[in-house]
């Protein structure tokens, strides 16, 4: 297959990249200099001649503005490089054939169901971020509607600023440590969900898929594990107290859903199993 990953230099795009080292797969991975989506031409064609030129199987979208609070004050930059630009390139996918995997995210939801969210559970984000993720999805779907939208959670791997590594570090530090004890979710380790999406982009399923590590806690239960795992494996030298408070203690721009956990059926149905716990996961990561 030959596959074009957009966003490539971000934290699920190097996922991709040192997957696809070990694959049989024909890999080009492009960063913002490479192809930016948001690139102010007028109209599509000029924007995504490198993807026509290059006649792609497959599309991988991580490109994103991911910045949840930042997206509160910059809602047209958020809008832009999530929704507009998603549209675009599925426009483009369509035109050329190629089948788009486009990633999206649990803030599509507000947080008030009780259990796992369905694919099909209705969106109502709750902030800008969620707004602009949403909007993209609509938009992948209305210009190609082949397309696969891959939604996923609380992501953390090597070269991104992520929660695990924040936690390692002050943890490290010996600093006592005050988290969140009432977000619910599935943390996902990138390696994981980047085989999962090359495993998507094979089997080119339509719609929208949730794919996450098994299992779920909050953000408190979350920085436990990794103090607990990371002394364990001698990444620290004690264990440091963590504090469960409420998310009112934290006020942060942007609102975050109190559950935002995802079921993971369809997909265990189109590959036949589920990722991996989302704790061997992270011992597996804070191996590396
Ligand atoms: N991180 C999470 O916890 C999480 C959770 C759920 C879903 N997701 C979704 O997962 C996907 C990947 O996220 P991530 O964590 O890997 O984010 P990331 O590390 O911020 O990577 C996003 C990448 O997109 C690039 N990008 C932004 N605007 C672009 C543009 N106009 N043209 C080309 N590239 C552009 C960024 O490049 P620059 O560095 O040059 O800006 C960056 O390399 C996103 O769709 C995100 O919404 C993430």
């Amino acid at each position: 297959m030959r596959l074009v990953v957009l966003g490539a230099r971000g934290m699920l795009g190097q996922a991709l990249a040192w997957r696809l080292a070990d694959s049989p797969h024909e890999a080009l991975l492009w960063g913002r200099q490479e192809l930016n989506i948001t690139f102010p031409g007028p109209g599509a064609a000029p924007r995504f001649k490198p993807l026509r030129e290059a006649k792609p199987d497959a599309v991988i979208n991580c490109a994103a503005m991911t910045d949840v609070d930042g997206a509160e004050t910059h809602l047209a930059e958020a809008i832009e490089a999530n929704a507009r630009a998603p549209s675009a390139l599925a426009a483009a996918c369509q035109e050329i054939g190629a089948h788009l995997v486009h990633v999206s995210t649990d803030y599509v939801f507000d947080g008030t169901k009780t259990g796992p969210y369905l694919e099909t559970d209705p969106t109502a984000p709750l902030n800008a971020y969620g707004r602009s993720k949403c909007e993209g999805e609509q938009g992948v779907l209305k210009h190609l509607p082949t397309a696969a939208i891959v939604r996923t959670a609380w992501l953390y791997g090597r070269g991104g600023r992520n929660f695990v590594d924040t936690i390692l570090k002050k943890a490290a530090e010996g600093a006592s440590l005050r988290v969140v004890d009432d977000q619910r979710g599935s943390p996902t380790w990138t390696h994981d969900l980047a085989g999962a999406l090359l495993a998507v982009a094979q089997k080119r399923p339509s719609g929208i898929l949730h794919v996450t590590n098994s299992g779920h806690c909050t953000w408190f239960d979350l920085a436990r594990a990794i103090v607990e795992e990371a002394q364990a494996l001698g990444r620290i030298p004690a264990q440091v107290p963590v504090t469960p408070v409420a998310s009112a203690e934290f006020p942060r721009p942007a609102k975050r859903p109190a559950n935002s956990v995802l079921d993971n059926s369809r997909f265990i149905a189109l590959t036949g199993k589920p990722l991996r716990p989302w704790r061997e996961a992270l011992v597996e990561y804070l191996k590396t």
